[in-house]
């Protein structure tokens, strides 16, 4: 099982119960919780040290660090100890499988599952999955999952007060065709509050996984929108260090994909290997 599957899980367990404003009216703000000017003094001091060995000729960090610290609850799970390879179970090279009859093409457009239509901003998100050498990936297996436009989560874990829609179940999936394109139509995702210290909250994104062509292939990353003014705040998308790697993970509004009277459009490509490869969360070793 992927790092990230846990993470998700717990991120969306750390989703809400934070301090209400009744809360703080009756007994102020929450002395336990650290702040957000604490975490962004971590997050800067860190950022300032990574600058620093860069300008002293250490290479660039292209994978986020598995012991940052901004991101508490990472501390105590990631791995302490050098993954080893191990081969994989027989089971697990050869199911499951997927086939083109297995996934509809309705399931990339996430605005169409229920009765009725989504609350929110109607969205597209086009791109391309290549490998390093910028040949395309066809047939890969790309599901996506996300919060809905107010944030919200369907996860019994994420309690938070905001509205679930009836009508957005937040997932779909879809085949890269012959160029290694993909597209979703879905709604804008909102941020959402989490745990990880007082008025926590992560920029807005969209949760990927590609599944490779056996199930030990799997790699899971989160696309995130431009201009967002959560980055400078956000431990996990600052737990990669590199500003470059960053960009990778947000996409680009693109006029070309926005259509008339109906969506706006964002591109966003996928590389798997080599020196501008989209950062994936690390998997556990077992
Ligand atoms: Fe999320």
């Amino acid at each position: 099982m992927s790092q990230h599957q846990t993470s998700d899980t717990d991120e969306a367990s750390e989703a809400f119960d934070s301090p209400t404003v009744i809360n703080e009216a009756v007994k102020g703000p929450d002395d336990a919780a650290e702040s957000q000017a604490t975490l962004s003094a971590e997050i800067a001091d860190i950022e300032s040290q990574y600058k620093q060995n860069l300008a002293a000729g250490q290479k660039p960090e292209a994978q986020p660090r598995l012991d940052y610290r901004p991101y508490r609850s990472s501390i105590l799970r990631h791995p302490t100890k050098d993954p080893r390879h191990t081969d994989p179970e027989t089971i697990e090279l050869f199911s499951p499988a997927f086939g083109h009859r297995d996934i509809g093409t309705l399931e990339s457009d996430l605005t169409i599952q229920a009765d009725g239509e989504p609350i929110g901003e109607r969205i597209r998100v086009t791109g391309r999955v290549l490998d390093g050498d910028g040949r395309p990936v066809r047939n890969q297996l790309v599901e996506i999952w996300q919060a809905n436009s107010a944030g919200r989560y369907i996860h019994k874990r994420d309690q938070h007060p905001a509205p679930i829609d009836p009508n957005f179940t937040g997932v779909g999936r879809t085949l890269t065709g012959p160029n290694g394109e993909y597209s979703f139509t879905t709604i804008k995702p909102g941020p959402y509050p989490w745990k990880n210290h007082h008025n926590a909250w992560r920029p807005a994104h969209i949760h990927f996984s590609l599944f490779g062509s056996e199930f030990t292939q799997r790699m899971i990353t989160q696309m995130y929108f431009p201009g967002d003014p959560l980055f400078a705040l956000d431990p996990i998308y600052q737990s990669i260090t590199d500003q470059k790697a960053r960009d990778r993970l947000v996409a680009t509004y693109d006029h070309n994909i926005t259509e008339h009277e109906f969506l706006m459009g964002y591109n966003w490509d996928i590389v798997l290997t080599g020196a501008n490869r989209t950062w994936m969360e690390e998997e556990d070793d077992d």
